[in-house]
């Protein structure tokens, strides 16, 4: 088939479709990718990127991923939990910037158990109207239906690799299986979900990435992320070669065409890999940008990967940057919750 057909065809694509497209080489065909996907993005979203608001309020992790700086094993980074006065007072800043999504992130800590995450919920429903988006790692069922029950919108926990031979690879073991068994838990009971991987570990070929989208499709997914892997401090891989820019793209650009109406975030990781990784991000089909409020000094202190962006700034100001650089792109913040357009909420 023809690029131009491909691009442009209407039912399912197919895994060896999906290989083909993300191999492609040459630089001409790789923009015409580019450029269908953010068309396709602007039949569903216009020129809108929607803004999540993310605190990452704990950095303890009682898992041991390969490639990530917070594993327990990593003795040398300095752990923290912020309070939850100064989580309800990070929610309240987000909310007075106009952002009306919080997104609560942390390492896999079960010092905030069922009844702390219940609080944090409640606590900020009932003071601001924003949709709320957890990202606390692989919990258990009844503590997801709790956070459900208590008010959370939206659940954001990656597969990470669909290969299941490489998810035990990085993963110590653990079975791939079971955390799908949680993500389908996650959609069943109402969240809207996010999952995605990393682009670029090691071991991963071009095969795994299509898999991965497939995995997505397979889950419906309200929103995909796909960001770059970049090799963290004190850990297993962090002599490993980062995931390159175009591959991300790529992977971000052929989402797109899969997925039509799901959200894609363009990553923080792909941004530290890259001077204009947020805006290529928004030019190859997302429409989603995730600015960091987590206070100093906790701020520099999640650190997932090395040279992480925007650490250094205050949280106002990195908010602000991203702002004029999505406006400087030609795009426009939403200020609104950005629900899942598969549920059809408005707000
Ligand atoms: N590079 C990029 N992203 C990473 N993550 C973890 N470690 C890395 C890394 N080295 C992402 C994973 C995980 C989240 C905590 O951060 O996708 O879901």
């Amino acid at each position: 088939m023809e690029l131009g057909e491909l691009l442009h065809k209407e039912r399912d694509y197919s895994r060896d479709e999906i290989i083909y497209l993300l191999n492609l080489k040459d630089t001409r065909d790789i923009h015409k990718l580019y450029s269908r996907a953010q068309e396709i993005t602007n039949e569903y979203f216009g020129n809108m990127v929607y803004l999540r608001g993310v605190i990452e309020f704990s950095n303890y992790c009682s898992e041991h991923c390969m490639y990530c700086g917070l594993r327990e094993e990593n003795l040398i980074l300095p752990r923290y939990r912020m309070t939850a006065e100064e989580i309800l007072q990070t929610s309240k800043n987000i909310y007075n910037s106009g952002i009306r999504t919080i997104v609560l992130q942390s390492g896999q800590d079960s010092f905030f158990d069922t009844d702390l995450v219940s609080y944090l919920i409640y606590s900020i429903k009932r003071q601001f109207d924003v949709a709320i988006t957890l990202s606390l790692g692989q919990r258990n069922f009844e503590e997801y239906k709790t956070w459900k029950i208590a008010g959370a919108d939206r659940y954001l926990l990656k597969h990470e690799s669909a290969n299941p031979k490489l998810y035990a690879t990085y993963h110590r073991k653990a079975k791939l299986d079971d955390r799908i068994q949680h993500l389908k838990y996650l959609k069943r009971i109402g969240f809207q979900l996010g999952s995605g991987n990393m682009v670029g570990l090691p071991l991963q070929t071009v095969e795994d990435i299509a898999d991965d989208i497939l995995l997505c499709r397979e889950l419906d997914v309200d929103m995909a992320a796909f960001g770059p892997f970049i090799p963290a401090n004190n850990t297993p891989y962090q002599n490993k070669k980062a995931g390159s820019t175009e591959l991300t793209l790529k992977t971000i650009a052929v989402t797109r065409l899969v997925m039509r109406s799901s959200h894609i975030p363009s990553t923080t990781s792909l941004d530290s890999i890259d001077t204009f990784g947020r805006e290529k991000g928004l030019a190859a089909g997302a429409n989603v940008i995730m600015p960091n409020f987590t206070p100093h000094p906790y701020r520099e202190k999640y650190l997932v990967y090395k040279n992480k962006r925007g650490i250094k700034f205050e949280p106002s100001e990195a908010h602000l940057a991203i702002k004029n650089r999505i406006e400087a792109a030609g795009k426009k913040v939403a200020y609104s919750k950005g629900h899942s357009l598969k549920m059809r909420v408005t707000a």
